[in-house]
């Protein structure tokens, strides 16, 4: 049995139909084609899946998507364009930003904004950017 769900992803407003109970990672890859986080680990622990929620990451692989609804959920997508980068994503590209080549990038551009600095990454490299250019420029 599917129930609604009401959701603002990227400042669109959306309805989707859902089964109850699903992570929020596969309403916004599956059903809104977003497909700026990605599906790691699973388990809350490598961060790829990582989404704002009302400003604060958060990882989607764990959230049921009715846990979602009353709040502003911002993806990768939600921060630029390939034409128009937010600044911290041209800062990233500027410093050639490929860490460990695994999707964690993504995280840890979103996770490299103001207020999400005590998120912990597993990944050397996204501490090492999150500590030069790309983190000054959040501050
Ligand atoms: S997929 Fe690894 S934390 Fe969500």
């Amino acid at each position: 049995m599917s129930t609604t769900v009401h959701l603002k992803v990227n400042g669109q407003a959306h309805d989707v139909s859902v089964e109850p109970g699903t992570m929020l990672i596969y309403v916004l890859r599956d059903n809104l084609g977003l497909h700026g986080p990605k599906f790691g680990c699973g388990l809350s622990q490598c961060g790829a899946c990582t989404v704002h929620l009302d400003g604060k990451a958060v990882h989607s692989c764990v959230m049921p998507v009715e846990a979602a609804q009353g709040h502003a959920v911002t993806t990768l997508e939600g921060l630029g364009t390939i034409d128009h980068p937010d600044p911290l994503q041209q800062a990233f590209i500027d410093e050639q930003a490929v860490q460990c080549g695994c999707p964690i990038r993504r995280s840890a551009i979103l996770l490299s904004y103001r207020g999400c600095r005590s998120t912990r990454s597993r990944c050397v490299g996204s501490r090492r950017q999150a500590s030069t250019g790309a983190m000054a420029w959040s501050t």
